[in-house]
């Protein structure tokens, strides 16, 4: 008898491992497709300052190198930047409030192991992030789907599942939230509905977790403040990442949180710090202003993206579909006309060579075979157009 038919690997996999490998979804796996992806948030490769970073790190590596190729903490001066900006925001940040991870994913990823028992109750929104509703699924979290409508979550909807909870004496864990530039629905949240949620977190004990992926890719409209700063009494936590402004390759995101919970998350970052070399090619680029000026050049060429791919679908698409029009961030949320399905719609589409993110990847609960996520900011303008008029053909040809 051979060691494995007396002893079975799987046996010692946990619950959530068990089960069948699903096929990877997300940007991290994206790789080479052979068709035009409107499927993932992949940054704009024609924007990436690499002569910048170039030189950035030829600087640490001259001035700093002992303490940037060894181990060692996050560079300090990287937080401090964080710290800066949070309150020019109106955030009372300080150091102890913040920590980095290898991208915000760590963070999310993270965020279970802090808060989750299997069975716990977590707020999250529908449609949301596909990469946290598989990270708190893995968790066994019991997520509990609040819906989004044009103006984000609806805070009613949420106070009344508050309300249930605490009439069943269950105390939700936390709140997952994208208030600004939603992904996956493009949508951004009023401040009446700010103040209320934030207003309901610390009403109920519940944390709420700020997701900020797309804060700074405002195309038009006036800035909101960010729920952190509208939060006087410490119930939320603020997710951000240098992934949609500066490139996701730095792997590189924050949060500013309680220091309670920044030190638990830290106890599970066994790693340590981030990066020491990174997080100082970082500082140093951000140092004197470029920072604000790249994202003000990736804003003028995300508008100018989203604009090609609205009127692209407006000339190839069947009537029928519905749209809210994206202030910032980088994905178009589209309703499809009465009787399409997504699933099948993509099948089509990737025979025609194009494929998006079909909505039901977006929820916990199964919903969303109706509705697709297309993102522009990955694709020249060109293959948008291309994109955009494969699948309307396919959209055709399934109505015909
Ligand atoms: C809402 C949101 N949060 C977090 C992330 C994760 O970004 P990263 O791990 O690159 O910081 C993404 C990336 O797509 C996102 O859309």
């Amino acid at each position: 008898m051979t060691t494995s038919e007396r002893f079975s690997i799987a046996d010692l996999f946990t619950e959530s491992a068990k089960e069948a490998p699903q096929p990877m979804f997300g940007a991290a796996q994206q790789g080479h497709v052979p068709l035009i992806s409107l499927a993932f948030g992949l940054a704009d490769p024609a924007l990436f300052p690499r002569a910048e970073l170039a030189a950035a790190a030829a600087a640490v590596l001259a001035d700093d190198a002992a303490a940037a190729l060894n181990y060692g903490p996050t560079y300090p001066g990287l937080i401090e930047q964080i710290v800066t900006r949070l309150r020019q925001e109106g955030v009372e940040a300080e150091p102890e409030n913040i920590i980095a991870g290898y991208g915000s994913s760590q963070i999310l990823g993270l965020l279970p192991q802090v808060f989750v028992e299997p069975g716990d109750v977590v707020l999250i929104e529908g449609p949301s992030f596909m990469g946290a509703v598989r990270r708190f699924q893995d968790a066994r979290a019991n997520l509990v789907t609040i819906p989004v409508d044009e103006h984000g979550m609806n805070v009613d909807a949420l106070e009344e599942t508050l309300r249930n909870f605490a009439a069943q004496g269950v105390r939700p864990k936390f709140i997952y939230t994208i208030p600004t530039f939603h992904n996956p629905s493009g949508v951004t949240m009023p401040l009446e509905r700010r103040q209320k949620l934030v207003a309901l977190g610390a009403e109920y004990g519940v944390v709420i977790v700020e997701d900020d992926a797309y804060g700074d890719l405002r195309f038009e409209g006036d800035p909101l403040p960010n729920l952190a700063a509208l939060d006087s009494e410490g119930w939320v936590m603020r997710v951000s990442t240098y992934s949609k402004t500066l490139a996701p390759g730095v792997r590189t995101g924050w949060a500013y949180a309680n220091p309670e919970i920044i030190a638990r998350l830290q106890k599970f970052k066994i790693e340590g710090g981030n990066s020491p070399f990174l997080t100082r090619v970082i500082a140093r680029y951000s140092a004197d202003g470029r920072y604000e000026r790249h994202i003000e050049e990736l804003v003028k060429l995300y508008r100018s993206k989203r604009d090609r791919m609205v009127a692209a679908i407006e000339r190839e698409f069947p009537a029928g579909y519905t749209l809210v029009l994206p202030e910032g961030g980088f994905f178009i949320w589209l309703t499809l006309p009465e009787g399409v399905s997504a699933t099948a719609l993509l099948e089509h589409s990737k025979t025609k060579g194009a494929a998006f993110l079909p909505g039901t990847h977006c929820y916990a609960n199964g919903q969303g075979d109706n509705e697709i996520r297309l993102s522009f900011s990955f694709q020249p303008a060109d293959q948008l157009e291309t994109g955009i008029a494969r699948i309307g053909a396919a959209m055709h040809e399934i109505l015909a």
